[in-house]
């Protein structure tokens, strides 16, 4: 078992996600609103996000994976597409994680395409200091520094996406 050193706990986690929850219900306020949740590792922060929103929405979700390999090329393949159609919709695209921007800014192109009312980012976490690609992040749940992160729907080796809180794994 690697040693992971926790980060963020639960209950740093679910404040953080209220405070989120009510700016998106401010933001979007008599508009509707469809959640567009990153899998895998976008699925417990979808599931507690939309628990904090307090206006209408309706969830949908993009199957994604990256092309192997230790950095990230921003090649994404799609493994799951949206059930519905998005065109004329605002969308909120929910990430795990923006380390490079390369994946998030592939998906961001691919989904403009398909013509929303708009769009925008949310992501609950950030590494700016590996930023390849700058993104505006249009809600952001916490900055960390250059680490590998486990936790919460976050995985190494599609180990570790069930633990509660958010910790620092070394290999
Ligand atoms: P990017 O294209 O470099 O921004 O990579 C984003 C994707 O890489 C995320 O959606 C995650 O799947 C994965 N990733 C990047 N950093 C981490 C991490 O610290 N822990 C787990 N997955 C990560
Ligand atoms: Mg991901």
């Amino acid at each position: 078992m690697a040693n992971i050193i926790p980060l963020i706990s639960a209950e740093q986690i679910n404040f953080r996600l209220h405070e989120i929850g009510q700016d998106i219900s401010a933001i979007y306020s008599g508009k509707s609103l469809v959640l567009v949740c990153i899998l895998k590792g976008s699925f417990i922060f979808t599931a507690d996000l939309a628990r904090h929103i307090n206006i209408p929405i309706s969830i949908d979700f993009l199957g994604t994976k990256s092309y192997e390999g230790s950095e990230s090329s921003g090649i994404v393949q799609i493994t799951h597409d949206l059930t519905s159609s998005i065109k004329d919709k605002n969308v909120l695209i929910i990430e795990d994680i923006i380390d490079t921007g390369l994946t998030i800014t592939h998906i961001l192109n691919l989904l403009k395409l398909r013509e929303p009312e708009s769009i925008r980012i949310c992501s609950l976490l950030h590494k700016p200091s590996r930023t390849k690609v700058p993104v505006k992040i249009d809600f952001r749940g916490f900055t960390i520094d250059d680490q590998f992160v486990v936790g919460y729907g976050l995985d190494y080796d599609e180990q570790y996406r069930n633990l509660p809180f958010i910790g620092s794994i070394r290999k």
